[in-house]
């Protein structure tokens, strides 16, 4: 069993180029399945990506990946409607194939991706929609047999702006003789680079505030297609350049996706200076207080943040508070932070964490993918040694976390089970 291996306590200087964006390589993955052949750069190298590839290759799609270039080729019809149930456990993104395997099949079995560590996460507002686009669906125990004669035109109207419920409406109608209109759509800018994506191979969607307009076309053809930096990945960075103190450089972002968290970083004491592709952060010694921070669908506080900031926080100055608003699970890392020597009290869904001015080492256990992360962060802000196990949750959405903060001089490896031996990627 792998783990991480921190020694923390040191000022972070350096900088990075941040990964291609997890939540929008997925459901671009599952878009592919749509078109024909489509060249996909900068995908980031995570277990979720390849699952999302062998899932292409079980319906029938023919995929590969070098140096974060995906190529897929379908040719015309899909061999197979259903994804197997094992590929559903592997990765609850997986109903993102969906919409897409609906639209070409006219019928799609998959077994219910159940609920996840940080929370239920029903898939409601995807089958209401569904329904409303003239899709019968069974549930069979935990199977969803989803059959569709003609996509019908409709203005869906989402109760909650669910990202998956949203990117999944575009991914079944796209193709189509309908045109969809959502009203409370999801406007998370992955949202907008599967749109652009869908449009780069011949699609119709165009989007604004929180409606979505898809006037389905006859049929998608080939692309080539660079994917989004992730805004979350970067705000990992720098929350960790936060809470150790110190100046780093991020290369390959897009700051307009992060105009809220990094006024946050601002209210913390840093002094951030963005260009088009790039954000310069420079830190205090320890951050100030970040007042108040509130999870809501973007352009809000995003949830994916929650836990990083929280373990920034823990080591700043005063008092800072958070309300988690999307997800009901989302605080796993709080109990890990507390024992590095993190001041967190919770109740219900709000957090309040006085921050200290020292952390100390200690065993840690990642408990999801985003709270995994919060742990490294404060492992990086805690003094003396700090070990991070389950760390398979980390590498879900970090193509190689330790060698990112390792480009800010952190001392940070990843070490077999017996601590002896270091590995290097
Ligand atoms: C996506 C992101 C995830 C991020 C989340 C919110 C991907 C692969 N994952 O997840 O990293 O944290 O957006 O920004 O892109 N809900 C329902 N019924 C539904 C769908 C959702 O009740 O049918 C609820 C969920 O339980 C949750 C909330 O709506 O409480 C938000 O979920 P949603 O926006 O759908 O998140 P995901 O697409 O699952």
């Amino acid at each position: 069993m792998e783990k991480l291996k921190i020694n923390g306590g040191r000022k972070l200087r350096g900088e990075t180029r941040v990964q291609g964006a997890k939540n929008a390589c997925l459901p671009i993955l599952a878009a592919a399945a749509l078109g024909e052949s489509c060249i996909i750069h900068n995908c980031p190298d995570l277990t979720d990506t390849h699952a999302a590839l062998k899932i292409l290759e079980s319906l029938g799609v023919c995929t590969e990946f070098e140096n974060n270039t995906v190529r897929t080729h379908s040719c015309g019809s899909l061999s197979s409607c259903r994804i197997p149930d094992g590929l559903m456990k592997e990765m609850r993104s997986s109903v993102m194939f969906l919409g897409a395997i609906l639209s070409k099949c006219k019928r799609a079995e998959i077994t219910y991706p159940g609920g996840c560590s940080i929370g239920a996460r029903p898939i409601d507002l995807h089958l209401e929609a569904f329904r409303k686009m003239g899709a019968e669906i069974e549930e069979e125990g935990d199977k969803i047999i989803c059959t569709i004669d003609e996509i019908k035109s409709a203005k869906i109207n989402l109760g909650f702006p669910s990202v998956g419920a949203t990117e999944n409406i575009m991914l079944l109608s796209a193709v189509s003789n309908a045109e969809i209109e959502i009203d409370n759509a999801a406007a998370e800018p992955e949202i907008l680079d599967l749109q652009n994506f869908i449009n780069s191979m011949g699609g119709n969607i165009c989007s604004g505030g929180r409606k979505v307009f898809i006037k389905g076309v006859k049929e998608l053809g080939n692309t080539e297609y660079k994917i989004m930096p992730d805004r979350i990945a970067a705000l990992t960075y720098l929350s960790g350049i936060a809470a150790c103190g110190g100046m780093g450089k991020l290369n390959s972002v897009r700051p307009e996706h992060m105009v809220l968290p990094l006024k946050i970083l601002e209210r913390g004491g840093s002094e951030i200076e963005c260009g088009d592709d790039f954000i310069i952060m420079k830190a205090p010694s320890r951050p100030k207080s970040y007042g108040k921070i509130i999870t809501l669908p973007y352009p809000g506080f995003p949830t994916d943040a929650q836990a990083i900031f929280m373990a920034a926080a823990s080591r700043g100055r005063g008092k800072s508070s958070f309300k988690e608003n999307i997800f009901e699970n989302r605080f796993r890392h709080v109990s890990e932070i507390r024992k590095l020597g993190g001041r967190i009290e919770t109740e219900g869904n709000e957090a309040e964490i006085c921050g200290r001015r020292r952390l100390h080492g200690e065993v840690l256990t990642a408990k999801d993918l985003r709270g995994g992360a919060a742990l490294v962060v404060a492992g990086l802000a805690a003094k003396g040694e700090t070990i991070i196990e389950n760390i398979g949750y980390i590498d879900r959405g970090y193509e190689n976390i330790e060698r990112s903060f390792g480009d800010f001089g952190a001392e940070i490896a990843r070490v077999d089970e017996s601590y002896g031996r270091e590995i290097h990627s």
